[in-house]
């Protein structure tokens, strides 16, 4: 009897280890999933599981945004898409919606320039410099033949209904473009005049001086610090709050691509003092 419940109890144990393994197994594919931006809305190939993908075309993931050779330069890396030539409405320009605005409002450029070049709906997700393969490049962008999709307008368009599509009118959205800390803070140096706001870390990196909020506290520019970009306001290079600066577009870590989970508002209240 001892014996016997030793073997059912040594039976169970390896049962029990069996699904411990499987487990294991288990939540490091789910993690590997959570970490790529293969499994993300932003895998747009015919792999991705987005409710906008291609159906036929490439299983490329990076292509629809970057290219080795050939990108547009002055917006984000490597850039495998066209700019644009959309007129914007920004933040702050009807007057009414800005009483309280310190910043500058720039026009539409830098890393936010390159989301809205899918973002605004008004060209084609799958408009590309550098489609894949041999011969692809296109100096103006061009659609390959044979791309079809799944989710987004018949003509390859960001689907219209819903935020995702944040047309070219963006007074209703957080201002881009903005100054951080209304001004101030130069690349020459200077702290945040606006006490409403967290203070501005920076360092020359490659020449240049590059700011950020730091959140995630390593004292060096990281994923999930906001990244402020260098722009040239008319008291000359400043940090400024892009697109970019609360969303990481390969990393969904966080829900919509956030660089800071927004618990308990986490994320305003890394650059606002509210
Ligand atoms: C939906 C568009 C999109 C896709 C798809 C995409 N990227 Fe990016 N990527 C961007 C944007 C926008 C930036 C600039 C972001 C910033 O300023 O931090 C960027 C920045 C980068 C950077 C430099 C900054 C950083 O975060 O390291 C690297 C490297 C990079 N991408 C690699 C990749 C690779 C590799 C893939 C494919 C596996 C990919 N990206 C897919 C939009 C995209
Ligand atoms: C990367 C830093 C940053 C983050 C994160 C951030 N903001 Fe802002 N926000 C700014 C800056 C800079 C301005 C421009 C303020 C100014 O110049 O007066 C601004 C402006 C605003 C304004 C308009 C103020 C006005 O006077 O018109 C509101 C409202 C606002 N933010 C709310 C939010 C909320 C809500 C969140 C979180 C979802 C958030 N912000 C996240 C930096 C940030
Ligand atoms: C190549 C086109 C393309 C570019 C460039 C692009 N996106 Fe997207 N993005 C998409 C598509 C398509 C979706 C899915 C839309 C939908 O489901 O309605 C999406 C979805 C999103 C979402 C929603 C995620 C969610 O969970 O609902 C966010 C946030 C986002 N993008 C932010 C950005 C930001 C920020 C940038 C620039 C740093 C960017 N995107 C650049 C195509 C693009
Ligand atoms: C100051 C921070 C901030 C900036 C700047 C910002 N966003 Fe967002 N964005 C957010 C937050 C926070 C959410 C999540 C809102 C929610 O939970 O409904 C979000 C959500 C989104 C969504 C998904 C909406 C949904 O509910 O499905 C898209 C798409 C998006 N942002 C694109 C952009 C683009 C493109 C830009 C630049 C033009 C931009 N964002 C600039 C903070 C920001």
């Amino acid at each position: 009897m001892e014996r016997l419940s030793k073997l059912d109890s040594l039976g169970g144990w390896i049962a029990a280890a069996s699904i411990v393994v499987f487990a294991t197994m288990a939540s490091d594919a789910a993690l590997a999933q959570a970490t790529s931006i293969r499994d993300t809305k932003h895998n747009l190939g015919t792999t991705g599981t987005g409710s906008v993908h291609l159906t036929a075309g490439t299983d490329e993931v990076c292509v629809f945004c970057h290219t080795p050779h050939g990108g547009q330069i002055g917006t984000a890396p490597l850039w495998n898409k066209n700019l644009p030539a959309t007129t914007y409405q920004t933040y702050g320009s009807t007057g009414g919606e800005s009483a309280t605005l310190d910043g500058q409002v720039m026009v539409v450029g830098s890393v936010s320039q390159a989301c809205l070049s899918c973002h605004d709906g008004t060209q084609a997700l799958d408009n590309m410099v550098n489609a894949p393969g041999s011969g692809g490049f296109n100096a103006s962008g061009a659609r390959p033949a044979g791309y079809t999709w799944t989710g987004a307008l018949a003509d390859g368009l960001m689907p219209a209904a819903g935020i995702t599509n944040l047309s070219a009118d963006l007074r209703n959205d957080h201002p881009i473009g903005v100054e951080y800390c209304g001004g101030g803070i130069t690349e020459a140096g200077g702290t945040c005049r606006d006490p409403d706001f967290k203070a501005v870390s920076r360092s020359t990196i490659n020449g240049l001086v590059q700011f950020w909020v730091d959140t995630a506290g390593a004292g060096t520019r990281e994923k999930a610090d906001m990244i402020l970009y260098r722009r040239t306001f008319a008291a000359g290079v400043s940090p400024s709050v892009e697109c970019g600066s609360c969303h990481d577009p390969h990393n969904y870590s966080n829900a919509t691509f956030l660089r800071v989970a927004n618990s308990t508002s986490n994320l305003c209240l890394s650059c606002h003092v509210k």
